[in-house]
């Protein structure tokens, strides 16, 4: 495949891979570790992992971690796949590695027997409450240098000084102006939303959160996608003409959120 021209226009793919605009397409998939034993119990399917991979698991304490770090593997590996089968034929998942940065960005790299390219996508991974999210935007030809931020938070009360501690004035007051019904929908939306712009960004929470602003634009939580504001300060250490977009939904107990920052 290529890696520099812009991407071919493409239908969103077949289920359960979905896709949805955020300037251009993100593909996007969800995954619960309830729906494949191996997963669940924290061991690599056979085929699953390059042997770095596989290494890296081995060094992985946690039970939680484990089955976490392997589900959002599995989801991601599923999501490039079907990515890559618009182009190539799709590799085998082992030949899919998903390498972490030492920022903890997760970069995905396809080995064709000769050795490893990168691949020309942002990846984000999340993972919620035994399940993972997954999302990849194309970088090529899009004349700005894109990465994308993808979350997932179960909906659930979080105490008022939570929201006093993380969230900007703007944000305390769109939680205020929400109905009761709405409310934890919405803490749970801007809360996600602000890891999704610190994943774009590839600072992670290394930073304030009060220095990202989300605005939700005074929607109510749907089971569509919605757009979202985003707001910085100079924390972010962003370029004047740098752009963040978002878009957040509910799926479920769970919220989902979407941010891409565009870099000249
Ligand atoms: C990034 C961060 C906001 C994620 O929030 P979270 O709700 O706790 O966790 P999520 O499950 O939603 O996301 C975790 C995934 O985010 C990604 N991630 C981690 N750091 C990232 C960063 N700086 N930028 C973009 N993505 C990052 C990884 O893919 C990670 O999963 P993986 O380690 O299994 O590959 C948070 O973990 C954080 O700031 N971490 C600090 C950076 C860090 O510890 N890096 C680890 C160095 S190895």
């Amino acid at each position: 495949m290529t890696t520099q021209g812009a991407p071919p226009a493409s239908p969103c793919p077949p289920q359960p891979v979905a896709c949805v605009t955020l300037g251009r397409q993100v593909w996007w998939l969800v995954s619960a570790a309830a729906d494949d034993p191996d997963l669940a119990a924290g061991v690599a399917p056979d085929g699953l992992l390059a042997a770095d991979e596989a290494a890296r698991l081995a060094a992985l304490k946690i039970a939680k971690r484990r089955r976490d770090w392997l589900l959002g593997r599995a989801t991601a590996k599923a999501l490039l796949q079907a990515w890559l089968a618009q182009e190539i034929v799709a590799p085998s998942a082992a030949n899919l590695i998903i390498q972490s940065e030492t920022t903890g960005v997760p970069t995905p790299w396809l080995d064709d027997g000769r050795g490893r390219a990168p691949l020309p996508v942002s990846l984000s991974i999340s993972h919620c409450d035994g399940h993972a999210l997954c999302a990849l935007i194309d970088r090529r030809g899009a004349g700005t240098t894109v990465t994308l931020g993808a979350d997932m938070e179960k909906v659930e009360p979080r105490a008022w000084s939570f929201v006093a501690d993380y969230f900007t004035p703007g944000e305390v007051a769109q939680v205020q102006q929400a109905t009761d019904a709405d409310r934890d929908a919405v803490v749970t939306a801007v809360w996600s939303a602000k890891e999704a712009v610190l994943k774009a960004v590839q600072l992670g929470l290394s930073v304030d959160t009060r220095a990202v602003d989300i605005n939700l634009g005074g929607r109510p939580p749907s089971h569509d996608w919605q757009p979202l504001s985003v707001g910085w300060d100079a924390r972010l250490a962003q370029p004047p003409d740098a752009a963040l977009t978002g878009l957040w939904r509910q799926r479920g107990p769970y919220i989902l959120t979407l941010a891409r920052l565009d870099r000249p």
